[in-house]
């Protein structure tokens, strides 16, 4: 049986769960108070991918304007920055402020400090109140703020996967950008919303961890295709 010592809860806003950070004997856990596992340190290949597939398929990488959608424990974050160059700008958009305290102590050497990264934007606050304000400014847009389009965190996310959602997305890209959605699961229904929206669609299954076991699912999106 592992042993885990609880180091932090915080409230998850709109919603009567919580997010507790545990600490194992070399790993760190994330859970929602209903004893899901939403992060652990020891598995973050598919979170790695949904930040560095869309920025590499961007022409220009240099000087991206990327916005990720949760911070969890900063691989996808870390995974954007060692994809775009010295002039890219990195918003990342946190609902939980304690998750961002979390990454500023032991947790982020896990993820090698993103938020140390002078490209990186710090916006604490629903991503999607971000998303709604801003108009053709991002190359690429990335969301991993649930556990796919059946969300599990804060039932007000399902709004992102939604056709007004992922319009929203769409309209606060810049000319070429790119979408990109984390999903534990594929969601034929996601995948249909994507292409009703006019979106060139590819659906990807990627390894949770290594090369073998769990897959999960990303959607890149664009008008363009890349
Ligand atoms: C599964 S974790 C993200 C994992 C992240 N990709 C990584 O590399 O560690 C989801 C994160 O999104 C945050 N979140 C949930 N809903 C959000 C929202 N509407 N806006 C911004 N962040 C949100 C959660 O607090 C949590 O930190």
């Amino acid at each position: 049986m592992r042993h885990w010592t609880q180091l932090g809860e915080a409230p998850i806003p709109g919603s009567d769960r919580s997010l507790i950070l545990y600490r194992g004997k070399d790993d760190f856990s994330i859970k929602i108070s209903n004893g899901h596992e939403l992060m652990n340190t020891r598995k973050h290949g598919s979170e790695d991918a949904v930040g560095s597939l869309p920025c590499q398929r961007l022409k220009q990488a240099g000087n991206a304007r990327v916005l990720i959608g949760g911070l969890g424990m900063g691989f996808t974050l870390a995974a954007v920055l060692a994809s775009v160059g010295p002039d890219a700008e990195v918003t990342v958009a946190e609902l939980i402020p304690e998750v961002i305290e979390w990454n500023r102590g032991p947790l982020g050497d896990f993820s090698g400090r993103p938020l140390d990264d002078p490209r990186t934007r710090v916006y604490t606050g629903d991503v999607a109140k971000l998303m709604r304000r801003s108009h053709g400014c991002f190359d690429v847009i990335t969301l991993d703020v649930d556990n796919g389009p059946e969300g599990l965190t804060k039932k007000a996310n399902d709004w992102l996967y939604s056709m007004p959602g992922i319009a929203a997305a769409q309209n606060a890209l810049a000319p070429g950008g790119i979408l990109a959605y984390w999903s534990a699961d594929g969601d034929q229904g996601f995948h249909d919303r994507l292409r009703c929206c006019g979106l060139v669609v590819e659906e990807l299954r990627v390894f949770a961890h290594g090369k073998k076991g769990t897959r999960h699912t990303i959607w890149l999106a664009s008008v363009d295709g890349w």
